[in-house]
């Protein structure tokens, strides 16, 4: 079934990041995603930056589809199908929320009083919703160092304890979770990240979101820690849309 709500209001977050606000009375999980259809463009996969009855898509500029998706102005309508694929799991205690560049946005459903947000952005213009977090429990790093600690996302979770978070939810570019699961393999934490891959079908069809055999749409596209560190792909390669392999740089 394809959904199509309308626009209530559109938010600016930072330069080159928007948030599509709309009402859809449809259960979703924090973490699940839904194909979010750009007539004349593409179709791509989304989550959700809010849950409840009001729902807020967070879109990041990043190409033709998404540059249109962003500039949908209040009134006009949005097509979407889902959602899709698992959710992170919910514990109660003390959370850690870990977000780079855009990832932040599927994490916000996760926010409660009891989460701790690390942020990582090239620049502070581009640090994403870190007005959720009081100021004690936010930790940022910058490329730049215009904001926070300078230095990449692991050089933020350095300065945590990292073991007195009951889970850690990671979302972000493929890269930085790599470098995020390379430093916290000696750990004793509980972690879960979502993963972004390149989809088509979004339900367990085509396998252009495979990595090591799992569909990330379907099987995921949340995957605790011990899986991703048996993903030998991970990190490493993955489908482009036309399905050729190609390795991350
Ligand atoms: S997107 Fe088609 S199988 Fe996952």
């Amino acid at each position: 079934m394809i959904y199509s709500p309308r626009i209530l209001r559109n938010e600016i977050n930072t330069p080159t990041v928007n948030s599509l606000y709309f009402k859809l009375d449809i259960p979703v999980e924090p973490g699940q995603f839904v194909m979010v259809w750009v007539p004349g463009k593409s179709e791509i996969p989304m989550s959700l930056s809010m849950i409840g009855e009001e729902k807020c898509l967070t879109v990041k500029k990043y190409g033709d589809t998404s540059n249109v998706l962003a500039a949908t102005k209040p009134g006009e309508r949005i097509f979407l199908r889902g959602p899709y694929g698992k959710g992170f799991t919910r514990v109660d205690g003390k959370i850690l929320l870990v977000g780079g560049g855009s990832g932040m946005a599927s994490l916000r459903p996760m926010f409660n009083e009891n989460a701790h947000g690390l942020i990582a952005a090239r620049s502070q213009d581009e640090l994403l919703f870190k007005e959720l977090f009081g100021s004690d429990k936010l930790t940022v790093a910058t490329d730049d160092g215009t904001s926070g600690i300078k230095g990449n996302i692991v050089e933020g979770m350095k300065v945590l304890d990292l073991e007195s978070f009951r889970m850690i939810y990671v979302c972000g570019p493929e890269r930085m979770l790599k470098s995020i699961v390379d430093y916290v393999s000696d750990k004793k934490i509980n972690m879960e990240l979502s993963l972004e891959r390149s989809m088509k079908c979004g339900i367990g069809l085509c396998d252009s979101c495979s990595v090591d055999g799992l569909q990330v749409c379907r099987d995921g596209p949340t995957f605790n820690l011990e899986e991703v560190k048996k993903m030998e792909e991970f990190g490493r390669t993955r489908l482009s849309e036309s399905g050729k392999r190609v390795w991350f740089q």
